[in-house]
């Protein structure tokens, strides 16, 4: 086998950690990061991207300028660069402050697609911001339907949602992977059911996106939204729709910008620097490519290439879900959301418990008292709590491990985790 066939078998997570900064500061070195699910730390390629354009050309762009044209050429970069990772065209990407913001746009936009009675069905699930949003449209008539978890695991069943479509369902609105529960919801099934009543479909992809890599003209969804800093990236959210569901959105911009793609679910300025530096994420994906599958290998696109390596990626999640997993249902005493093992493509490194007799926020103290950055709470997505019957003021625990963690620092936060209980 050539050294880098042998190389390919498994992520190189030295090389992986030595592209984060963060890992070799003399602040955070020390610290083992687990909370991750509220963002990540980011790669060398992103900081000095945005470095350079604070340094060099921190102007407002597309001026005649050659500073503000490199500052207009950047951002185009970083929006082509988007469309190559996501297999879409720019033009049907927005960029804006986070995510809760562009689906609270996205949500304004389609009042005109509903009459009175329409149905939208979100979950019980999902974080807020892919619930209330909608929920707001009940002033305008539209039914909400809602699309519940199973009250022991915190999981969706799609027979459940299958009893709730009816003719008149015009939107599904559900997380591809909830911030808490991490199994990842069957978007093919949940799209074939929406296709038979012409529904669309809105996939919230935050929690999807730091561990999966989707072909979006596979997927099938009709919306797709992340969060950039929570995959390595600069504080934005990303939205895609297709061009054909675009068509259905009334523009939200400036009535003379009616016609630029990328104002259209964007009423406020971009953020030039932000936006700019995420070509940065993608030259990181392409590192890890060519670091593991050689320069001289088939991958043509920037989404077949990213696709590889996140299968690689996917696997080194899945050993350190399984560690933690292990450990935690072998104890009785604790109550651990979602699956208790972890497939590749099924279940997130996303894994929360709570232990009754014990605070959430004490777990957490006491955890950062061991160096180990974990959190608690109730992660925006509160209902899920309420439905599980837990308390949401002191929520859970939620260790969030992305591909930078080692299998030593589990061990470690296990060893940690057998003296605070
Ligand atoms: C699953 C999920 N959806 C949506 C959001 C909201 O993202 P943003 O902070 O970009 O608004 C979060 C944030 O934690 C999340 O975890």
């Amino acid at each position: 086998m050539s050294p880098i066939e042998n190389k390919a078998k498994r992520l190189d997570t030295d090389f992986v950690r030595s592209q984060f900064p963060a890992f070799q500061a003399n602040k955070s070195k020390d610290w083992i990061f687990f909370e991750n699910a509220g963002g990540a730390y980011v790669p060398v390629t992103v900081i000095e991207k945005l470095n350079r354009f604070f340094v060099e050309h921190k102007i407002q762009p597309y001026g005649a300028s050659a500073l503000s044209r490199k500052a207009g050429a950047e951002m185009d970069e970083a929006y082509v660069a988007m469309g190559d990772l996501l297999n879409v065209h720019p033009d049907e990407i927005t960029f804006g402050p986070s995510t809760t913001l562009n689906f609270y746009v996205l949500a304004q936009s389609l009042i005109n697609q509903f009459s009175i009675g329409d149905e939208i069905i979100v979950t019980n699930q999902d974080h807020e911001a892919n619930i209330g949003a909608w929920r707001r449209l009940t002033e305008f008539g539209v039914v909400i339907r809602e699309w519940q978890i199973d009250k022991e695991n915190g999981e969706l069943d799609t027979k459940d949602l299958e009893r709730l479509i009816t003719p008149r369902t015009k939107l599904i609105c559900c997380t591809l992977c909830s911030n808490l529960v991490g199994t990842h919801n069957d978007i093919t099934t949940i799209s074939d059911m929406a296709k038979q009543v012409g529904a669309l479909i809105v996939a919230d992809g935050v929690s999807y996106a730091p561990h999966m890599v989707p072909d979006l003209q596979k997927l099938g969804a009709d919306f797709y939204a992340f969060s950039t800093y929570k995959t390595f990236g600069t504080h934005q959210g990303i939205m895609w729709g297709s061009k054909a569901a675009l068509e259905m959105t009334k523009t939200q911009s400036h009535y003379f910008n009616d016609s630029v793609p990328r104002y259209r679910l964007n009423p406020t300025g971009p953020q030039h620097a932000e936006i700019a530096a995420l070509s940065g994420v993608t030259e990181y994906f392409d590192l890890l490519y060519f670091h593991h599958f050689g320069r001289a290998s088939k991958c043509q696109t920037l989404n077949d290439r990213a696709r590889k390596v996140y299968q690689l990626i996917a696997k080194h999640e899945t050993v350190l879900a399984n560690k933690l997993l292990s450990y935690l249902s072998a104890r009785p005493n604790i109550r651990l959301l979602g699956q208790d093992r972890a497939m590749v493509g099924q279940r997130a490194s996303t894994i929360s418990f709570s232990i009754p007799g014990l605070a959430s926020s004490d777990i957490e103290k006491s955890l950062a008292n061991k160096n180990i950055a974990a959190g608690s709470g109730d992660f925006y997505a509160r209902r899920c709590l309420e439905a599980m019957g837990i308390d949401p003021k002191d929520g859970v625990v939620r260790v969030s491990m992305v591909h930078y963690n080692t299998e030593q620092e589990v061990d470690y936060l296990i060893d940690m985790l057998d003296g605070i209980i």
